[in-house]
C-alpha cells in the first residue's frame, strides 16, 4: 500500500461524509427567510459592546446599560436595573417597561421579539429561548417564536421560558421550571413542564 507521503493527492481527499442512520441532514441547513434585523456590522459591534460592558462580571455601571441598549435600538423604559453577566442576542428585538428588574447570569436568547412589561423580576439565570427547530423534517428548519412577560411577573431563578410563551400579568414563575405554554395572569406555575402550583395572592396595598 503506497503511503501518503509518497501519493500526496490521495492524502488530501476529504473523506466521504458521515450520515450514519441522523434522520435530519445538517449540512444544507440555512436560516430559510430568516433575517437577524441589523446588518453584519451592526452586529459584530454588538457582540463587542456586549463582552465589555454586559456580559463580563466587572463591569458595575448599570445606569448605562439601558441607554447602551437604546442606541442598539432596544425599547428600556426608566429605572431598568441590569445586574452583570447577562446576555442580550439582538437589542433591537427587546422591549422592556418601566422598574425592571434583569438578575445576574440572564440570557435573553431573542433571534425575535421579547417584550418584558413594567415591574418585572426576572431572577438569575433565567433563560429566554426563542429559536427552536422543526425536528419533524430533515431540513431542520428554524422556527422562531416571540416570548411575552406581563407587567408584575416574577420569573425566579434559572427558570427557562420556551419558544412563543406568554407569561401573564402577576404571575410567578417558581426556581427552575420549565414554562413550555401560556401562563395565566396572577398564578404561580412550578416544575418542568411547568405546571400550575396556584392562584397568586395580591398583595395588600
Ligand atoms: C415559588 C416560590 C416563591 C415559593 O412560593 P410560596 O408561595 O412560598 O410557595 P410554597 O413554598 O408554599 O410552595 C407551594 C408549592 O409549590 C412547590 N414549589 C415551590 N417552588 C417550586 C419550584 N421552584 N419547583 C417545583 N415546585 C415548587 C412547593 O413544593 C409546594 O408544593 P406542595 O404544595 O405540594 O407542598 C419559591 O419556590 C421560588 O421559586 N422562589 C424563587 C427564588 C428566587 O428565584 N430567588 C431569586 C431572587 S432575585
Amino acid at each position: 500500500m503506497p503511503s501518503a507521503e509518497a501519493n500526496p493527492s490521495s492524502a488530501a481527499e476529504a473523506p466521504a461524509e458521515v450520515r450514519d442512520g441522523a434522520w435530519v441532514d445538517l449540512a444544507p441547513y440555512t436560516v430559510g427567510d430568516y433575517h437577524p434585523g441589523r446588518g453584519a456590522l451592526v452586529r459584530l459591534i454588538w457582540i463587542l459592546v456586549s463582552c465589555v460592558a454586559f456580559e463580563g462580571g466587572w463591569f458595575v455601571l448599570g445606569r448605562v446599560k439601558p441607554w447602551v441598549l437604546r442606541r442598539f435600538g432596544a425599547k428600556i423604559g426608566r429605572g431598568v436595573v441590569i445586574k452583570p453577566n447577562v446576555r442580550i442576542k439582538h437589542p433591537w428585538r427587546l422591549s422592556v417597561g418601566d422598574h425592571v428588574w434583569v438578575g445576574q447570569g440572564v440570557w435573553i436568547d431573542n433571534i425575535v421579539e421579547v417584550e418584558i412589561g413594567s415591574h418585572v423580576c426576572v431572577s438569575q439565570g433565567v433563560y429566554f429561548c426563542t429559536g427552536s427547530h422543526d425536528h419533524r423534517r430533515p431540513s431542520f428548519d428554524l422556527t422562531p417564536q416571540a416570548i411575552r412577560v406581563g407587567s408584575g411577573a416574577w420569573v425566579a431563578a434559572r427558570a427557562t421560558l420556551l419558544p412563543g410563551v406568554s407569561i401573564g400579568r402577576n404571575a410567578l414563575v417558581a426556581a427552575c421550571s420549565v414554562v413550555t405554554s401560556d401562563v395565566p395572569p396572577g398564578v404561580i406555575v412550578a416544575g418542568n413542564p411547568a405546571r400550575k402550583v396556584r392562584d397568586r395572592e395580591q398583595p395588600a396595598t
